[in-house]
């Protein structure tokens, strides 16, 4: 059952809803008497549990079998719950892009508990917009697509490598050193400033955020979403209530001392512009403002847990797949080599280096770091000739975009190949999905390609990675873990100075 219950991906939903039951009565009454309200077809339910023994082993891979044998647009019962699943990339793209009505998120019960429905990722309607808003334009501002982005990045590689280069060839865990470096630009485009690798303030907030990311998706969270009154004494969910609470309170230090040194007209990050905005609002007599600090501290957090994770377990899983196919690691050595020599690689040499290019745009694919992501219709709407009641949770299956046995050569194995024209150039391909699409599409897509392309094409220019002593490349382990985010099981790898 705990396999089962292991469906960690299921961010928003919450069954126990009186309103949502009404309305799914209310459905299937107007479906039996108008046969225009279709529903969308699925397995037939268990009472209570529904269709939750269907997804044993692997949540999202369950799922794409039912594609398979229900079509594009079907219905599964998580416990209780009725949920449309959309499947494949035309049937993906259709919904989040030319359908206003898939555009809200789901929330359930542990969300609300850890007031997340303020910042961009769990928030809807005005607040969502106003503070994605917010972090597109400071994004841009302190970071993404921008010179002063790249440079942070690229010092950044360059902790990493001497750090790496400490390690002098031995076996070792990628996991913290990666997760430092890519938490540490988030550090800099919110507080404006990076930290030491030993920063005890530091390693502890990466710690927690780490953990908090594995406690929401754990089995006994999903079990107190499904039932919140039956399961709200299981330990998870306290020990993530008493966790967050400590990050709330190591956030307000951290703002606060930023608060007493800020300058509105030098912001140093997304913090002090907040900051400065709500002074400018309140100086306009706007005291009805989004500016107030739930929605400061959520959006600080959606920003660390949203753009931490996804970014090391993807260059991670790179790295171990580069230790699997030492033949492909040379090829993109060999290009490094050629096309940029022992000079720091630049985000404008992506265009001269397509084999690399098309490297890493397949490991993201294969990567599939965010198999699922959760909305809700805003509204009745008929999609695909099914009606779905406005309300209804919506599982949108990236993964089955990803790994669409209809797009895709060869689906499950690693083929930068997918990525390359006959002439060798590097070619875009419509099913690859990573950061989803329409109105909610990943806010930090630019940061993400530009933080992956500049620490790996930096790390393999020094480095060769291989497994630890006594393994062979068939011995690693490709498999994954679940989660909000799949992430690369346990391992270790050797890092061999190429300079
Ligand atoms: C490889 C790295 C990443 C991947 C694969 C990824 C993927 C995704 C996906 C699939 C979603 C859900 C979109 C939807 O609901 O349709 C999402 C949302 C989001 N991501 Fe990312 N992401 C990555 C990196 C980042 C980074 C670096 C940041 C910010 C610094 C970030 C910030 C966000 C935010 C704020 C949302 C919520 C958007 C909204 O609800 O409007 N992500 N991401």
């Amino acid at each position: 059952m705990s396999v089962i219950l292991k469906f960690n991906c299921i961010v928003g939903v919450n069954f126990h809803h009186p309103i949502r039951n009404f309305n799914r009565l209310c459905s299937i009454s107007q479906s039996l008497f108008d046969p225009q309200r279709k529903e969308p077809p699925g397995p037939r339910p268990l009472p209570v549990i529904g269709n939750l023994l269907q997804l044993a082993p692997s949540p999202h891979v369950a799922l794409c079998e039912l594609s398979k044998k229900y079509g594009p647009v079907f219905t599964f019962n998580l416990g209780p719950q009725r949920t449309v699943v959309l499947a494949g990339h035309k049937t993906i793209k259709e919904a989040l892009v030319s359908s206003d009505a898939f555009s809200e998120r789901d929330t359930n019960p542990i969300i609300h508990d850890l007031k997340l429905t303020y910042g961009i990722v769990f928030a809807n309607g005005d607040t969502w917009r106003e503070m994605r808003h917010f972090a597109l334009t400071n994004m841009r501002d302190f970071g993404m697509g921008r010179k002063a982005c790249e440079e942070k990045i690229l010092q950044e590689s360059q902790w990493l490598i001497n750090l790496i280069k400490e390690k002098n060839g031995k076996a070792f865990d990628t996991a913290q050193p990666v997760n430092h470096a890519v938490c540490n630009i988030i550090c800099s485009i919110v507080y404006g400033n990076r930290f030491e690798y030993d920063d005890p303030v530091f390693v502890s907030m990466v710690q927690r955020a780490t953990k908090n990311t594995k406690l929401m998706g754990s089995a006994s969270v999903q079990l107190y979403n499904f039932f919140p009154k039956l399961f709200s004494w299981v330990g998870a969910r306290k020990q993530l209530m008493e966790s967050a609470f400590i990050n709330r309170k190591c956030m307000k230090e951290l703002i606060k001392s930023l608060q007493s040194t800020l300058n509105p007209h030098m912001c140093r990050g997304l913090v002090d512009s907040f900051l400065a905005r709500k002074i400018q609002l309140e100086a306009s007599g706007n005291l009805n403002s989004h500016y107030c600090e739930d929605n400061l501290l959520v959006t600080v957090v959606n920003l660390f847990t949203a753009g931490t994770d996804t970014t090391s377990t993807t260059i991670r899983y790179g790295l171990l797949l580069m230790a699997k196919n030492p033949k492909i690691q040379d090829q993109v050595q060999e290009e490094l080599n050629r096309v940029i020599g022992s000079r720091q690689v630049q985000a404008q040499d992506r265009k001269n280096l397509p084999y690399t290019d098309a490297v890493i745009h397949e490991i993201q694919r294969m990567a599939n770091t965010v198999p699922t992501t959760v909305r809700r219709t805003s509204r009745d709407v008929t999609f695909r000739g099914y009606f779905i009641r406005k309300g209804t949770p919506v599982l949108v299956l990236l993964a089955s975009a990803l790994q669409d046995e209809d797009e895709w050569e060869t689906p499950h194995t690693f083929n930068p190949a997918h990525f390359l024209d006959k002439e060798g150039n590097f070619r875009k391909r419509d099913a690859f999905l990573p950061f989803s699409a329409g109105s909610r599409v990943c806010t930090g897509e630019s940061l993400a390609r530009m933080e992956l392309f500049l620490f790996l094409t930096s790390l393999l220019q020094h480095f060769h990675f291989t497994p630890p002593p006594g393994l062979k490349e068939d011995d690693l382990d490709l498999s994954q873990n679940g989660g909000f985010t799949l992430t690369p099981k346990p391992h270790e790898l050797c890092a061999i100075s190429r300079v």
